[in-house]
């Protein structure tokens, strides 16, 4: 195994047996509104913590960049750990079972290696660049489907960006059309995970961060998919806009979702 990913194995287990602990236990877990429509709780701040410590412990010259605390480590390396320590936090914080610890280095602007681990179900997501991607251990592979027909698809609604329901929806209702089902089940790293694992077809998605898309988006790579923003691009860091599935999905997808895109997606 690469070593670095060792190193964010371990850095997601430690985490994860936190979360796991604290799960719908309502007296130790404290929610606060980051933002409108924004959870955080003291579970996600103990969890970036201890990733922090076990990845700059083992390499105390890189950076890492979580959603909590921000920029920890050396700033200006060229080893970038990019981190959410709790996805789906609104999922934990109602007691759904479906949340994840997400893990990514970048070298250099590239991802290198990223651990998505659900914490509930034991289900650890691994890839190192070039060596496809692991569950449990395992090998998995993305879905074989042509087109969108009988696909069951994942997404999630842009409850931060309001702004663009009216878009959202057009492009929903020219998906749904066409494919058998869609989720919606609130964490992104698993949404992309699941598609590396077959378990959906494919997954579209508006306004995310880089910590919820950097380890999943590996991934679901090294297992056979293809991401781009709904521009067909690869500009989906910077814009949060992601279609990931098989290359014939993603075509599909990209049909759809640009029939009706107004300029400000169309990145
Ligand atoms: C959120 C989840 C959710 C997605 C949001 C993310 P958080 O992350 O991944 O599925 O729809 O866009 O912000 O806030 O629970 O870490
Ligand atoms: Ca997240
Ligand atoms: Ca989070």
């Amino acid at each position: 195994m690469h070593p670095m990913l060792n190193i964010a194995v371990r850095a997601a287990r430690n985490a994860g047996q936190i979360i796991a602990k604290n799960f719908g236990d309502n007296v130790s877990v404290q929610t606060a509104e980051k933002a409108k429509n924004d959870l955080v709780t003291n579970v996600d701040r103990e969890a970036e913590q201890t990733i922090v410590r076990t990845l700059l412990k083992a390499y105390p010259d890189h950076c890492v960049i979580g959603e909590e605390f921000g920029i920890q480590g050396k700033e200006d390396s060229d080893y970038q750990w990019i981190i959410d320590p709790l996805d789906g936090t609104t999922n934990f914080v109602k007691g759904i079972p479906h949340i994840a610890v997400s893990i990514a280095l970048r070298i250099k602007g590239r991802t290198e290696v990223g651990v998505v681990y659900d914490p509930i179900r034991d289900e650890l997501f691994t890839s190192s660049r070039g060596n496809g991607a692991q569950l449990n251990g395992y090998r998995i592979r993305v879905g074989q489907s042509r087109d969108l027909d009988g696909c069951i698809l994942a997404t999630s609604f842009p409850h931060r960006h309001r702004h663009h329901l009216d878009a959202y929806k057009k492009m929903f209702n020219g998906i749904f059309d066409a494919c058998a089902d869609i989720r919606r089940a609130g964490t992104a790293s698993l949404d992309l995970v699941y598609v590396a694992a077959g378990r959906v077809d494919g997954y579209w998605e508006l306004g995310l961060k880089p910590w919820d898309l950097a380890a999943g988006e590996l991934i679901a790579r090294e297992a056979g998919a293809i991401t781009t923003d709904f521009a067909g691009g690869h500009n989906f860091y910077s814009s949060g806009n992601i279609v990931c599935g098989n290359p014939r999905v993603v075509k599909s997808l990209l049909e759809k979702i640009r029939e009706d895109l107004p300029e400000s997606l169309a990145r």
